[in-house]
């Protein structure tokens, strides 16, 4: 019986592949809103669908990130100012949205957008520290998503949320992974409420990727600008070498997982978007799929036990 599932699997995979290979007609007329164009996933994103023929509406946090790309694209590419944790600005990006599309609906919005810091221990924190990340991360993808449904309902299009690795594991603590998981639930509950309407909800879920969110400086900096906040009582808990262990130990893990080919994320981004049968989850990364996906199928105290093997000594556990 087994052999012959396994002999199965090639076929699977065949089927599988024919099936994904088919594009949806008429891209020249299918507006795609994409947040977070500035840098990152979704700048490389913008300018790929603009290359294939989709009309782009990269949303840009800043002018300077809005004029770069508009130098690099075609005229058909149009920019809307958006900062995501606001919601007027949602609303007018919005509005300004629907006028662009007008009877076509929209196509297709990204909710790429994202931030990684502050991250630190969550006794370092305070929910101050957490409340802005959340509502990049994950009240953001809310608001966008919601205030451009009625237009994607109308052209029966697609919702595609950048997750995370760390919105199936959770192996540091912080806002993060919180956002992440957040954007999950709400994917899982979207999809399940729009398949009547025929629109699809797909989840990116990349591993770990070179681009600002894992940038070695800012990530460093975050962490001692926490630890300098961080009161005398619970330093002393952690130790005074515990700083630095924690970053030789981010170096270290970096060093041994960031991928520079942000193209198969972008890759897996077009797909959610230009396929006729998209994916419902995309996990971009041999991270993502050798590592970080198996572990999240895995019982809580083997991975409890791993990750804890991973991080740096507490003085107060040494004593
Ligand atoms: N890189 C990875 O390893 C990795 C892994 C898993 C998931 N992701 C996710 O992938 C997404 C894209 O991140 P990235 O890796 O491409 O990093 P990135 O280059 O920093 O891209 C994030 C973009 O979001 C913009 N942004 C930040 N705050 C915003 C706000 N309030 N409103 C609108 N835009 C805002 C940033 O603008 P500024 O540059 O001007 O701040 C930047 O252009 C994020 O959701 C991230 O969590 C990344």
């Amino acid at each position: 019986m087994f052999l012959y599932l396994l002999a199965l699997l090639p076929v699977w995979f065949a089927y599988r592949w024919f099936r994904e290979r088919k594009r949806v007609p008429g891209k020249e007329d299918k507006y795609v809103y994409i947040t977070g164009c500035d840098t990152g996933f979704g700048n490389l994103l913008a300018r790929r669908l603009d290359q294939l023929g989709f009309r782009v509406i990269a949303g840009c946090y800043t002018d300077k990130g809005e004029d770069e790309l508009k130098k690099v694209t075609s005229q058909r590419l149009a920019t809307v100012h958006v900062d995501v944790s606001d919601s007027q600005s949602v609303r007018k990006a919005a509005a300004h949205i629907e006028t662009v599309v007008g009877q076509k609906g929209l196509w297709a919005v990204v909710n790429n957008a994202g931030v990684a810091t502050p991250s630190a221990p969550s006794d370092w924190l305070t929910i101050d520290d957490f409340k802005p990340m959340l509502a990049v991360n994950l009240t953001g993808v809310i608001d966008v998503t919601l205030s451009v449904l009625s237009l994607i309902k109308k052209a029966r299009g697609r919702v595609v949320n950048v997750s995370s690795v760390f919105g199936r594991v959770t192996p540091v603590s912080g806002p993060y992974c919180v956002s992440k998981y957040g954007v999950e639930s709400f994917s899982d509950g979207l999809r399940l409420n729009m398949a009547p309407f025929g629109v699809k909800v797909a989840i990116i879920e990349p591993g770990f990727f070179k681009t600002n969110v894992t940038d070695r400086i800012i990530v460093t900096n975050n962490l001692k600008m926490i630890w300098s906040k961080v009161p005398p009582s619970v330093k002393d808990d952690y130790g005074h070498q515990y700083l630095d262990d924690l970053i030789q130990s981010v170096d270290v893990r970096f060093q041994q997982l960031l991928d520079s080919d942000l193209m198969k994320v972008v890759g897996c981004m077009e797909h959610a978007i230009a396929a006729v049968h998209p994916r419902i989850r995309y996990s971009p990364g041999w991270d993502a799929k050798l590592f970080w996906l198996p572990m999240s199928y895995m019982p809580t105290w083997i991975t409890d036990a791993f990750f804890l093997k991973c991080i740096p000594k507490l003085k107060i556990a040494q004593l």
